[in-house]
């Protein structure tokens, strides 16, 4: 019997190293190590040994039998392998690579600065207000003071859509829709959004771009608030360091009018006034916003009592703003669409 093992033993050696595919492998598992397997009927047979040899050859056969399984799992793991790197030559697929991140995009320069712009805004009680982008003859001009023919019309070329729509020139007619919602109750909104002005496209200036429109409505409020409301938005906008400058100025929707500037950065390293820069046209002076006190007119044809209410408003640019802070010599990349530039910011 112990013969008998032995050639079995060396058979299923052989055989196992002869095989070459995995499809192989289980018709040999049955043969030698199976329920039905040669091994299993040779444990069988020990019962016509003697009580004597019995035990022995037991051992012999359990032995075998443990080296066959594991040199049978040494075989499936090599075979395996091969079956593998065989496969990756043929594919030229290898499926154990990481797969490609993929590229996510971000917000753009604009939204950075309009979200930074809603944040300074909201710190100080303003809401966020959208109105239209197609905008009727009346709210963009009428309903603002600028009657037909009247010569301040010239301040906005205006693309028109046919005789009474109009792409808005500005943010302002949002000042309408929001104060005919909230009537009878105080305002404190900005309104963001984009304008068109029928411009010949430049380095300085695009045929769109975006503003944000301030309106704050109530009783007695003053010049003074609109002074204090825009002096706070320039500090946190473009630091502490930089100086406010209010002068007169002509809007017809609103009076007294006024205009907006902030000292250059060109003027900061010896804390005194600017001596000038490119930026600044050597003026020392960036302009930020044009405001004032929301007209009578306006506050009439928006339902609020002159007599009884008073508010102010104002205007900003945003790209302007952002061109100036990271040095952007052209306004037209914002809209071209270019991501070496997009992926700077
Ligand atoms: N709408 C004006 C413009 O576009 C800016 C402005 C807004 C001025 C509100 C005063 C008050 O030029």
């Amino acid at each position: 019997m112990l013969e008998q093992i032995n050639k079995l033993r060396k058979k299923g050696q052989n055989e196992l190293n002869a095989l070459n595919s995995t499809d192989q492998l289980p018709e040999w598992y049955y043969r030698y190590l199976g329920r039905k397997g040669d091994l299993t009927s040779l444990l069988k047979q020990l019962g016509t040994l003697s009580s004597e040899e019995r035990p022995a050859m037991g051992k012999v056969i359990n032995e075998v039998k443990q080296e066959l399984q594991e040199s049978f799992e040494l075989r499936q793991k090599t075979l395996r392998e091969t079956n593998l790197s065989q496969q990756l030559g043929i594919d030229d697929l290898d499926v154990t690579l990481p797969g490609r991140p993929c590229t996510t995009g971000h917000l753009h320069l604009t939204t950075q600065t309009l979200r930074r712009i809603y944040k300074i805004f909201q710190e100080m009680g303003f809401q966020v207000y959208e109105a239209p982008e197609v905008e009727s003859d009346e709210f963009n001009f009428q309903l603002l003071n600028i009657p037909e023919y009247h010569p301040a019309r010239d301040m906005w070329d205006t693309f028109w859509v046919n005789d009474e729509v109009v792409l808005r020139t500005h943010t302002s007619p949002g000042q309408i829709w929001a104060m005919r919602e909230y009537y009878p109750e105080p305002i404190r909104v900005i309104l963001p959004g984009k304008c068109y002005r029928f411009e010949q496209i430049t380095p300085r200036s695009e045929h769109q771009f975006f503003q944000v429109e301030g309106l704050a409505i109530g009783k007695n409020i003053r010049l003074t608030d609109l002074i204090g409301v825009m002096s706070e938005f320039a500090h946190k906008m473009y630091g502490v360091e930089r100086k406010v400058r209010f002068r007169g100025s002509y809007f017809p929707f609103t009076e007294p009018s006024i205009e907006i500037d902030m000292s250059c950065s060109c003027g900061e390293e010896d804390g005194t006034e600017s001596s000038g820069c490119r930026l600044c046209k050597y003026t020392g002076w960036l302009e930020v916003a044009g405001a004032g006190m929301v007209h009578p007119a306006v506050l009439r044809n928006g339902g609020y009592d002159p007599e009884e209410w008073s508010g102010f408003a104002f205007g900003m640019g945003v790209e302007r703003p952002a061109l100036l802070k990271h040095n952007i010599d052209d306004i037209r990349y914002f809209y071209g669409n270019d991501l070496r530039f997009l992926q700077q910011f």
